[in-house]
């Protein structure tokens, strides 16, 4: 019955994305004709129904006109093919390179610019007065992008603030909420994480006195598999049960691409009396969060990639509002810094330290005003797309790479490690690249016909279509150039 009722939600699921994805094809098909057809196979059907193959190039071209988000791609520098090629002199053109990198570093909005631009002004206008004068007085630099945070990543205005760096903020939220017992000791990390949040996970548990050889216990997928399941992640929650003192995952992860049910594994984490915090540097921007009504305890993010701010800027954090209602700075364990104080007592020789509201009471240094400037200027075009339609778009434009890529015929050897179910994965596709070809080598010579994508051990390219500026024609010409290195 559990199996039958599961499928029927999964219909149920699949209905409510396809309806979605048809809201921006409105105009060249129909929900009702598609409600029998996977998700998957939506450009099989429509090119069919049109009479064309998916190949064509005309098949680009008509769901590029139907983008309704196709003018943002306009907001954005594009490197050149000269700059960034490495092949002869020749060969180096004018051209914008199809940038498939998204997913580690955003194009440069060009907004960005004046913005940054009316900062200086201020600066050697108002000097130390900037704090209070100008459009936008240093001293709330930070709280005026609260609110755009918190559509990003569906919360409270109160729970996000901008702030340090992800891996300084994920030492932040550590230290406050990694609280290990005798009995609840271990923190639960994927064993694939991010490298630095491996180190922050172990450095945490040996600060608190503990072993990360018996207080680590890292989510392996199964023999031979990239992805691992929510169910699998959920039994080993619970082979694991009460000793566990904090789970903290890649809501996307890194590698694989795989979108990970966030609210499901927080319940099922939080229902065993663990801490839940997320790692939302791929999420963030790219897929539809919901942090504040899935009960996460907290999360934190970068700003550079998806959400287009600048190399290295300013990280966000979000804690949960039940976090921060009661705090008592003589036994919390919160790190603490003159930002977190309440402004009226920052400058105060006695220590009276009464936190600021929300998350704004985790800060300990003044914000970057540069930082926070960049990260107005690109959170005012993500939110200007918004969050529901960029991923939208996303699904389509990660479906169609997919379809284009699973149709190149030959003995062209890679396999997509990404989950197959939109549902499941973000803007990334991560191509395991098989036989002898070398994915560093792929790299290059996909870089030299003007594609930028980046390559992971072992042997992995990711792509990443960033909705906001990549259209179907940049899709669909990067499976071309994608087959002609690849039979090089
Ligand atoms: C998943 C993940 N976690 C952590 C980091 C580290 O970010 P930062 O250097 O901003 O601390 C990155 C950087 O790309 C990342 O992708």
């Amino acid at each position: 019955m559990e199996y039958l009722k599961s499928i029927a939600i999964f219909k149920v699921y699949l209905n409510i994305l396809i309806a979605k994805i048809f809201h921006c094809l409105s105009d060249i098909c129909s929900i009702n004709e598609a409600k029998e057809i996977s998700s998957s196979d939506i450009y099989r059907y429509e090119a069919n129904r049109l009479g064309i193959k998916i190949e064509d190039e005309d098949f680009a071209q008509k769901l590029d006109n139907q983008d309704t988000l196709k003018s943002f791609k306009e907001k954005f520098h594009f490197p050149m093919v000269k700059d960034v090629c490495k092949c002869d002199e020749q060969k180096k053109n004018e051209s914008p390179v199809i940038y498939m990198t998204g997913n580690s570093l955003g194009l440069q909005p060009k907004a960005i610019r004046s913005e940054l631009e009316g900062y200086l002004n201020d600066w050697q206008r108002y000097a130390v007065e900037g704090h209070h004068k100008g459009e936008h007085p240093w001293i709330s630099i930070d709280e005026e992008i609260q609110e755009s945070l918190a559509q990003v990543v569906g919360a409270k205005p109160s729970e996000v603030c901008p702030m340090n760096t992800l891996s300084v903020n994920l030492h932040v939220m550590m230290s406050n909420f990694y609280k290990p017992t005798q009995q609840r000791h271990k923190i639960v990390i994927e064993a694939g994480a991010f490298p630095s949040d491996l180190y922050i996970a172990e450095s945490q548990i040996r600060h608190n006195g503990f072993n990360p050889d018996t207080s680590l216990i890292k989510l392996e997928p199964l023999a031979n598999e990239f992805t691992i399941s929510t169910d699998r992640i959920k039994s080993i929650l619970s082979e694991h049960g009460e000793s566990i003192a904090m789970v903290m995952i890649g809501g996307v992860q890194f590698f694989t691409g795989q979108l990970f049910d966030m609210k499901e594994i927080t319940a099922f984490a939080q229902s065993l009396g663990a801490v839940v915090g997320w790692d939302l540097a791929h999420a963030a921007g790219n897929v539809e969060l919901q942090l504040h009504d899935w009960n996460v305890d907290f999360a934190c993010w970068c700003s550079y990639k998806y959400l287009n701010s600048g190399p290295g800027c300013i990280g966000g954090l979000f804690v949960h509002e039940r976090h921060t209602r009661e705090f008592d700075s003589h036994t919390d364990k919160r790190l603490l810094g003159w930002f977190g104080n309440k402004l009226a007592n920052r400058f105060k020789k006695e220590t009276i330290f009464e936190a600021e509201e929300g998350a704004l009471g985790f800060r300990c240094s003044n914000p970057s005003v540069a930082d926070c400037t960049s990260l107005r200027a690109s959170l005012a075009i993500t939110n200007g797309a918004s969050i529901a339609a960029l991923r939208a778009k996303s699904l389509l434009l990660t479906s169609y790479l997919e379809t284009l890529l699973l149709s190149i015929k030959g003995d062209h050897s890679f396999s997509i490690i990404t989950p197959r179910d939109p549902t499941q994965r973000g803007a990334q596709l991560s191509l395991h690249i098989g036989g002898k070809v070398s994915a560093a080598k792929l790299k290059v010579s996909l870089l030299n016909a003007g594609v930028v994508c980046d390559v992971r051990d072992p042997n992995v390219i990711r792509v990443s279509p960033a909705p906001l500026y990549t259209s179907f024609t940049d899709v669909k010409n990067f499976v071309n150039i994608l087959i002609k290195s690849l039979s090089e």
